[in-house]
């Protein structure tokens, strides 16, 4: 088998820095390269506290595309941790391949097909996930039109949160809400433009 981490696909397009829409297989699929330097929550001085049952971030994340694939809200992936490069990357990295989706979401299918994102996400949230990053960027109609969600690094779920509300630690990233209850009503009805 060949070696995911230097193996060179053919790039499509480069999307931003670290996403990449790529063929492979003659199949576009998307490649995200995570590193822990650039990972959202890399100057959480907190993280070990709040998150102290699982406090690997590759772990974490690798952890919640899975489920989130497996639940059917995100695509499917696969995920390699890569030793570094040392000229493009200090640390290792985290390679993510996943399932391309033709379409981003237009504010006006947001509009349109609102109930049916809410539902979405409560149903995320009965299950005790949390997103924590919901925007428009982050939602995606899937080849057949179903909502797909994407871009799960700050995930985490209610369990692992020792109370509630939200802990005043998460201010340090920039979270203005710390009533956890708030900010999930936050992802349910405030969907399009929140966090
Ligand atoms: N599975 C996917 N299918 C199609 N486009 C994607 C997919 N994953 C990411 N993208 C595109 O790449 C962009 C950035 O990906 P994302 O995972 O949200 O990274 P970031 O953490 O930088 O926000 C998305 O807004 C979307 O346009
Ligand atoms: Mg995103």
């Amino acid at each position: 088998m060949t070696d995911p981490c230097t193996t060179h696909y053919k790039v499509i397009k480069k999307i931003s820095k670290s996403v990449f829409v790529i063929e492979r297989g003659g199949k576009k699929m998307i490649k995200k390269i995570i590193t822990r330097a650039d990972h959202p929550w890399a100057n959480l001085e907190s993280f070990d506290d709040v998150f102290e049952m699982n406090q690997d971030l590759y772990d974490r994340t690798i952890y919640f595309y899975n489920l989130m694939s497996k639940l059917g809200f995100g695509p499917k992936v696969e995920s390699h941790i890569c030793m570094a490069d040392m000229k493009t990357h200090l640390d290792t990295y985290l390679i993510i391949f996943m399932e391309y989706f033709p379409t981003t979401l237009t504010e006006e299918i947001v509009e349109e097909r609102e109930d049916e994102i809410v539902f979405m996400i409560k149903s995320l949230h009965q299950k005790g996930l949390i997103h924590g990053d919901l925007h428009a960027v982050n939602y995606m109609l899937d080849q057949e039109g179903r909502f797909k969600i994407i871009d799960f690094e700050t995930m985490f779920q209610l369990s692992e949160i020792k109370e509630n509300p939200l802990p005043m630690e998460w201010l340090e990233y920039g979270f203005e809400e710390t009533d956890l209850d708030a900010f999930m009503q936050d992802e349910e009805t405030e969907n399009f433009t929140a966090i």
